[in-house]
């Protein structure tokens, strides 16, 4: 399991590239869901947000909906309540196992364990476009930040969430004892 490791110099990275602002997270949530749902495997994420499809033959943009502007919300949401909850590790890791395990009632048994990636990958690539169009940053901040502490971030959230579903469909939580 990934340690979440943390220093002076990266935690002011991380606050530096990081944001409250509700406008720039929506944004960036409902990029890393259009990044995922128009990728190479978009047909099958889709499949997994019924309404998708449902929008879809009605000819109306599933972007526009309510149901998707909530998904594009609650993922930003948890990186954020990640965030808050880095001070106490074994309260961060209780979050995103329980987030995992409720995952087995949105999730069919038979998901190809690779969906962990794609949308792993699509969280990626919406937080590096952000974080390559921040002015602020030096070179070095740039490629620190991207290429260590958030890929280390999105790593550790998707690690503990993805444990607590395949932990979830056995039944299995090892919080209780
Ligand atoms: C293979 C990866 C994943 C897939 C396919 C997936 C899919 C879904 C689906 C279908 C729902 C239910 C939506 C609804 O009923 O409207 C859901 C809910 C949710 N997902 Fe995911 N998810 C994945 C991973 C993640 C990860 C890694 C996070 C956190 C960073 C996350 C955060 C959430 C949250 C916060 C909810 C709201 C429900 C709750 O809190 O229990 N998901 N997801």
């Amino acid at each position: 399991m990934l340690e979440w490791q943390q220093n002076p110099a990266d935690t002011a990275l991380l606050q530096k590239t990081w944001t409250d602002d509700f406008e720039v997270l929506f944004s960036l949530g409902s990029k890393m869901y259009i990044t995922a749902f128009e990728g190479a495997h978009g047909a099958a994420c889709k499949s997994l947000f019924p309404w998708v499809e449902r929008y879809e033959k009605a000819g109306r943009n599933y972007a526009e909906q309510s149901e998707f502007r909530i998904q594009a919300l609650r993922l930003v949401q948890t990186i954020e309540k990640a965030l808050d909850k880095v001070d106490n590790i074994e309260k961060l890791e209780r979050y995103l196992y329980a987030l995992g395990h409720r995952h087995v009632h949105y999730l069919p048994v038979w998901l190809d364990p690779e969906y962990w990636d794609v949308f792993k990958d699509a969280v990626r690539t919406g937080l590096n476009d952000r974080l390559n169009s921040l002015a602020k940053l030096s070179a070095e901040e740039r490629i620190r930040a991207i290429e260590v502490i958030w890929a280390d971030i999105i790593e550790y959230i998707f690690e503990h969430v993805k444990e607590g579903f395949y932990d979830g469909l056995k039944g299995v939580n090892h919080f209780k004892n």
